[in-house]
């Protein structure tokens, strides 16, 4: 094997790193307070006007931070978290991501 090839291939394993930095759970509690009033209702819909919103506590962490910048950059269209989104600097949301990825890892659940 080449030399270079075999000493990516031992980077890549030493180093599984994502393309995504790790956010701060605990930054992003506090980031994520708004997020709750819809996120955190049970059964998911919002009280007024009812509709349903996801479920984000305990999802992936990456795909969190993708969805999140989606909605901020135009990408996935939708009026409200768009507006959410935009708000949010590159720092929020991967601390916002890393709370709700982290809730029902062990914790209360969203
Ligand atoms: C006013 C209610 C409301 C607030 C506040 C709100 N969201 Fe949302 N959120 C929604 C709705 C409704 C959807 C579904 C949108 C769609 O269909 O694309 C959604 C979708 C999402 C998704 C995509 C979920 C998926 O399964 O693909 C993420 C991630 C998300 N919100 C994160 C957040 C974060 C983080 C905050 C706080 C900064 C927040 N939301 C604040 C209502 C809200």
């Amino acid at each position: 094997m080449p030399r270079l090839l075999s000493t990516l291939l031992i980077l890549v394993t030493l180093f599984p790193i994502s393309a995504i930095a790790a956010g701060d759970p605990v930054a992003g509690e506090t980031k994520a307070y708004t997020c709750t009033g819809c996120h955190g209702i049970p059964g998911y819909n919002n009280i007024y006007p009812t509709y349903k919103v996801p479920k984000i506590g305990g999802q992936n962490y990456e795909y969190l931070v993708i969805a999140l910048k989606a909605y901020r950059d135009g990408v996935r269209d939708h009026a409200t978290m768009e507006l959410q989104a935009k708000a949010l600097s590159d720092q929020d949301i991967e601390d916002v991501a890393a709370y709700f990825a982290a809730l029902g890892k062990g914790e209360a659940s969203q």
